[in-house]
């Protein structure tokens, strides 16, 4: 049953090989000064950065840089940041990168006029914001996350051992994105597996709440569908501009605020393989994958006519003459064998964490309400140890 919602995404969003030639449409709206925000270096081997400053050159801008962004970016990182969008009074913050860049210069849009501190602020305290922000666009250049056009924003602060997401407001969603799937051909194959494990995930995590006939549940099974076929070609062809596109629009639709409308939702995946991403610095999405059938199986009993229903309608698991619970054994075993055909992280230990560790995760997990159970501390740690 659909309760009440508002669905309001105001993201423009361009697709395809030609997207990047909107850039100079999109620029038009704004003032004069753009920040550029990009990551470790990929979009100057790819040309990427000539072609964008070359851009932005033509439309009269004037440009400041961050670059530097890491995977998993930093509260420091994001003061740094904050810095030097202000003094430049930034007109719009470009982010040309992955989810990592995105969700960066989001937090940036938030922080730069923040007199308080913004980890604090805005991760730690949750607050909603209340000073200027700066608006944002995007060129994605490694699809997974769905950041191109969702307001989430997770910043990590390796001191604290703490990584957190703010899911903040639709004044914080992306103004434009554009998505090329071409630009994602040049993304490390271990990078390409971990973000087509995380947008599946992010369908999971939407799908696996409520007993009711949900139409998001529908599309759920359709976009699962979509990404497992795609998924197998492009791993085995990361150049098949089909599959590609297929996994782009995917992990786009995966997390774009329509899917999760109408539904409670899960994430206590997420809140697991965050608190490990906290500890060990690892890929997202690989977080996710060293956790989730161990998580599954557990919650399994809790909401079993769900599991039954995923393993049927996405792995095509024949139910006659067997139970309920062989069925939905059978739509996890699926699942791992794709996973492992895709070849995602299965154990936790291949992340480096080790069980010493498991306390800091345990502790730096949240437990949400939402799903088929709420976990407890202790069932943390029991799937982390079935996840060793
Ligand atoms: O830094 P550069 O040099 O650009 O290299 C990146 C980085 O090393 C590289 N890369 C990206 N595009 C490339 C490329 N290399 C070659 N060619 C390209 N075209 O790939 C590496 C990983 O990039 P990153 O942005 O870190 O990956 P991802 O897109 O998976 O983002 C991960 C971050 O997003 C957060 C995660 O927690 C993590 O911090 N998430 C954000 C969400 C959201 N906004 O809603 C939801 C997700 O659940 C997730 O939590
Ligand atoms: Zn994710």
């Amino acid at each position: 049953m659909l309760g009440n919602f508002t669905y309001y995404n105001p993201c423009r969003l361009h697709f395809g090989p030609d997207a990047v030639s909107k850039l100079a449409d999109e620029l038009a709206e704004y003032g004069p000064t753009v920040v550029l925000v990009y990551g470790g270096g990929s979009i100057k081997r790819s040309g990427l950065y000539d072609q964008v400053t070359t851009m932005l050159r033509a439309a009269g801008k004037t440009v400041a840089e961050i670059s530097g962004v890491m995977s998993n970016p930093t509260a420091d990182k994001l003061r740094e940041g904050a810095k030097v969008a202000r003094d430049a009074n930034a007109d719009l913050l470009l982010a040309v990168g992955g989810g990592s860049v995105i969700d960066y210069a989001k937090a940036v849009a938030v922080s730069a006029w923040c007199d308080d501190d913004p980890w604090e602020k805005y991760f730690l305290r949750m607050e909603a914001p209340d000073n200027r922000l700066i608006p944002v666009g995007n060129i994605l250049t490694m699809s997974g996350t769905g950041s191109e056009m969702n307001a989430g924003s997770v910043i990590s602060n390796p001191q604290q051992k703490l990584k957190i997401g703010h899911v903040f407001g639709p004044e914080l969603i992306p103004r434009f994105a554009i998505v090329n799937p071409e630009l994602t051909f040049t993304v490390p194959d271990y990078q390409m597996r971990a973000g087509i494990f995380d947008a599946f995930n992010h369908i999971q995590e939407q799908y696996f709440s409520g007993d009711d006939d949900n139409t998001s549940d529908y599309v759920a099974e359709a976009l699962m569908r979509s990404l497992v076929t795609s998924s197998l070609v492009a791993v085995a062809d990361p150049a098949d501009y089909e599959a590609r596109s297929n996994i782009s629009w995917v992990c786009t639709w995966a997390l774009n605020t329509l899917l999760g409308k109408g539904k409670a939702t899960d994430w206590e995946v997420h809140m697991i393989g965050q608190a490990i991403g906290a500890v060990t610095d690892a890929a997202h999405g690989m977080t996710l994958s060293a956790v989730a059938p161990a998580y599954y199986r557990h919650i399994m009993p809790y909401g079993l006519h769900k599991f039954v229903r995923f393993a049927v309608e996405v792995w095509d698991v024949r139910p006659e003459g067997k139970t309920d619970e062989q069925v939905a054994c059978e739509g996890i075993e699926a699942m791992e064998a794709w996973m492992d055909r895709i070849g995602v992280v299965r154990r936790v230990s291949e992340l480096g964490l080790t069980p010493d560790m498991y306390d800091d995760v345990v502790k730096g997990t949240f437990l949400l309400e939402g799903g088929y159970k709420k976990l407890t501390p202790d069932e943390v740690r029991a799937i982390l140890v079935a996840s060793a």
